[in-house]
């Protein structure tokens, strides 16, 4: 087993479907990972789970790797802990950046219903797309990206597999932006519903990565003065952002609805 321990898991997925099968049971999503490098003994520190479902998956995995193999079930033998994943302690500054997710979480939650209502021929739905475009630009990105990018990731191993997918998604999300951007003045609708859908799949995943895994794993190793540290850069990189823009997309989120309602008013009087 331990020559699985240290393979990339994307290998031992396309060898083993089932392990990424039983992976999904424990809320550990390598399947649609796009890089899937990370070692498969990595994956599951990472994961943090309770000790007795860590024995039982890796009894499970070993199985299925090994089907004839008689594998030993490691016994558990302290009481296991209650944890729940949606209760998280965060520290102070990283909280910050998960209260951050909630906004931007508001904007992709929508944007299936936006994708219903583009229309080419009006200036209004054009608007708002140009107007989403800016809030990711400005807020989910300038704002939101720059702070793990330039500073909370220098607090960890930027090579590492978990730190690469995290900056592939960034990258990603950035050229999906810029796609909808061109299709936009093409007024190619087919392309803008494409790229904004896949902005969308792509951050859903993303923001779920980083609260259920990477902000976790990246807490675990804080230092009680790293966290003071890491809270003062976050203010010190605010004082140098533009408060009027920041405002600017929290009114955006805000009226959202009501401007998607508009669109749908205008579609029905057009017919
Ligand atoms: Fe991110
Ligand atoms: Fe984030």
């Amino acid at each position: 087993m331990e020559k699985y321990l240290i393979a990339p898991i994307k290998e031992i997925i396309t060898k083993f479907p089932e392990v990424g099968r039983i992976l999904e049971e424990y809320n550990i999503g390598c399947v649609p990972c796009t890089l899937g490098s990370c070692l498969l003994k990595d994956i599951v520190a990472i994961h943090n789970i309770p000790l007795e479902q860590e024995l039982n998956l890796m009894y499970r995995l070993e199985k299925t790797i090994y089907p004839d193999r008689v594998v030993k079930k490691s016994v558990f033998k302290k009481a296991a802990k209650k944890t729940n994943a949606k209760e998280i302690n965060y520290s102070p500054p990283i909280k910050r950046l998960v209260d951050e997710h909630i906004l931007i979480k508001k904007w992709i939650e929508l944007i299936p219903v936006i994708i219903e209502n583009i229309n080419n021929e009006s200036g209004d739905s054009r608007q708002l797309i140009l107007d989403g475009l800016d809030f990711i630009r400005f807020y989910a990105d300038k704002f939101h990206h720059a702070k793990e990018e330039d500073i909370l990731f220098e607090y960890t191993d930027k090579n590492s597999d978990i730190i690469k997918t995290i900056l592939q998604d960034h990258e990603s999300a950035r050229s999906h932006v810029r796609a909808t951007s061109e299709a936009l003045k093409r007024g190619n609708r087919n392309l803008i519903a494409e790229h904004l859908n896949a902005y969308k799949e792509l951050l859903k995943e993303h923001i779920k990565k980083e609260d259920e895994i990477l902000y976790p794993w990246i807490d675990r190793d804080l230092s009680t003065t790293q966290v003071g540290e890491l809270f003062a850069k976050f203010n010190e990189a605010e004082v140098k952002i533009d408060k009027e823009t920041i405002e600017k997309c929290k009114s955006f989120i805000k009226e959202l609805k009501q401007r998607i309602e508009n669109l749908k008013i205008k579609k029905e009087e057009v017919k």
